[in-house]
């Protein structure tokens, strides 16, 4: 091995230490250790097998094992808890028809065991085909859902239609660099747009999911279900592992559901990549820890 390799091999070694505070592990065994504790402190889970943009056939078949193995463990195991999926993990970038398919294949075995998939969104180069492929598969699978971001424009529209066929939708603010023309750039305003897609969805949607960390937005949401009747069993909370575990317990220990997004597996850069761009604290913590060698 070159000193190049040896020294690129010591950070990734590093870095995989500071991931580790967002991502459960490397191994399912990890990931559903991760989920036992989370179940014991009355929060569920929803499992990612982190990977995004396969250019390989093979490596989406590889996604499509790993999920399938996910599947049978949460059965085994009796614990609550749901998969995640990127429709670019399953092939997209190479083929629809190829994509649906291995995504028929979780989603029927999900239904079989009686569990749930959501579709992540990525970028907005995907928005479109997301949804038209989660229409399409909605049709026969009832256990899928999906995610819409509050920081595009065309997201109002694309909730109302998800709204109308009964689709359950994950609510979040959007993780991607989008363009202007394109997504709301300013916090501010995706706080407001936040607020009236949650608005509708908590009134009309199927058991939503309002997918934040942000204080005020989870305030907003616990006022809102309040002066608006509308029970804590008919939504739940989401956040991400290892982001504000304490309000994660808080909102668990006082009635309202929580489930939280427990990433895992060997393809953790790029997620790692968006926990840092989120905070400026974070990318500090690495630099760092880096830098104390
Ligand atoms: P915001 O970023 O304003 O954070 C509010 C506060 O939360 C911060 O001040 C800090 O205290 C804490 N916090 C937030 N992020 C942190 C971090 N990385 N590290 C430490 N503290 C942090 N996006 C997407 O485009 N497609 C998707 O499918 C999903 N799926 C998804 C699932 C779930 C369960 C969650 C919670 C989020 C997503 N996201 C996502 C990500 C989402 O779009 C967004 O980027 C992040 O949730 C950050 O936005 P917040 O609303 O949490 O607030």
């Amino acid at each position: 091995m070159t000193s190049l390799e040896v020294a690129s091999n010591a950070v990734a070694g590093s870095l995989f230490f500071l991931a580790k505070r967002f991502v459960a592990g490397r191994t399912i065994d990890e990931a559903i250790q991760a989920v036992r504790k989370l179940t014991n402190l009355g929060i569920t889970a929803t499992l990612d097998v982190l990977g995004e943009n396969v250019a390989r056939s093979a490596d989406a078949q590889t996604a499509v094992s790993d999920y399938l193995v996910a599947l049978e463990r949460i059965h085994e195991t009796g614990l609550n808890c749901h998969v995640s999926l990127k429709l670019t993990q399953m092939g997209l970038d190479i083929s629809a028809d190829r994509c649906r398919s291995n995504l028929s294949r979780i989603c029927e075995r999900a239904a079989t065991l009686n569990n749930f998939v959501r579709i992540d969104m990525e970028g907005s180069a995907y928005t479109e085909r997301t949804l038209t492929l989660f229409h399409d598969l909605f049709r026969e699978y009832q256990n899928v859902g999906v995610v819409i971001q509050a920081y595009l424009f065309r997201s109002e529209e694309d909730l109302k239609r998800l709204i109308d066929v009964g689709a359950r939708v994950r609510l979040c603010k959007g993780a991607y660099k989008e363009p202007p023309h394109l997504a709301v750039q300013k916090m501010g305003a995706i706080r407001e747009n936040f607020q009236r897609l949650a608005a509708c969805l908590l009134q009309r949607g199927n058991y939503p999911a309002i997918a934040t960390h942000d204080e005020r937005l989870i305030t907003w949401t616990k006022n809102f279900v309040r002066e608006h009747h509308i029970a804590p069993n008919r939504f739940e909370f989401q956040m991400l592992y290892g982001v504000r575990p304490k309000t994660q317990r808080k909102l668990a220990a006082d009635g309202f559901n929580m489930r939280v997004y427990v990433p895992f597996g060997s393809h953790w850069l790029p997620y790692f990549y968006r926990r840092l761009r989120e905070r400026k604290e974070n990318v500090l913590f690495v630099v760092r820890n880096l830098l104390k060698g």
